[in-house]
């Protein structure tokens, strides 16, 4: 499975604005998170690393070479090695998706036109089916 080239084009044309905007939008996004969804919040009582704030921009790294999954697999087994750490599952994927794009709405206003937060729900489900993916390996070989 791979994303379509237009998303791919869609979200490297974002990249810019959400770069510039990335501080705003994960602040955004976590107070939306964590209100909407106060489950989430325990998740992060020991964040370690500052490297999550950079979730938008986790993403938009990751769009930018999605034409080179070879290149991100390093980055995909530490993600996933960290999310199984701090107990992250697989329904928490649709809460993050929620709080980030309505973040991403907010901060960049009309300049997230309809067609890019839609590449965007893509890229990050793209994303999040390979990290779930590599999780739940990760989870078995825990319980094995
Ligand atoms: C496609 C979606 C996601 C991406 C791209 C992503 C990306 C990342 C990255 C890059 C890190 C830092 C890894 C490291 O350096 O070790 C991280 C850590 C983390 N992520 Fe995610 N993540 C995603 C979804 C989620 C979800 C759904 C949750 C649950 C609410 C979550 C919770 C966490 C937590 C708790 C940490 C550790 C925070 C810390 O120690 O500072 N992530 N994630």
């Amino acid at each position: 499975m791979s994303l379509s080239q237009e998303t791919v084009t869609a979200v490297k044309k974002t990249i810019p604005l959400v770069g510039k905007n990335a501080e705003k939008i994960t602040t955004r996004m976590y107070e939306i998170l964590f209100s909407k969804y106060p489950e989430t919040k325990p998740l992060f009582a020991n964040a370690q690393s500052d490297q999550h704030k950079k979730l938008a921009g986790a993403i938009a790294a990751f769009a930018a070479n999605i034409d080179n999954l070879d290149a991100l697999s390093a980055a995909v087994e530490k993600m996933a090695n960290t999310h199984v750490q701090t107990k992250v599952k697989p329904e928490h994927y649709p809460m993050v998706a929620d709080a980030l794009i309505t973040a991403m709405g907010d901060v960049l206003g009309d300049d997230f036109t309809d067609e890019y937060k839609q590449a965007w729900v893509e890229a990050y489900t793209f994303l999040a089916n390979i990290l779930m993916q590599r999780e739940k390996e990760l989870y078995s070989q825990q319980n094995s």
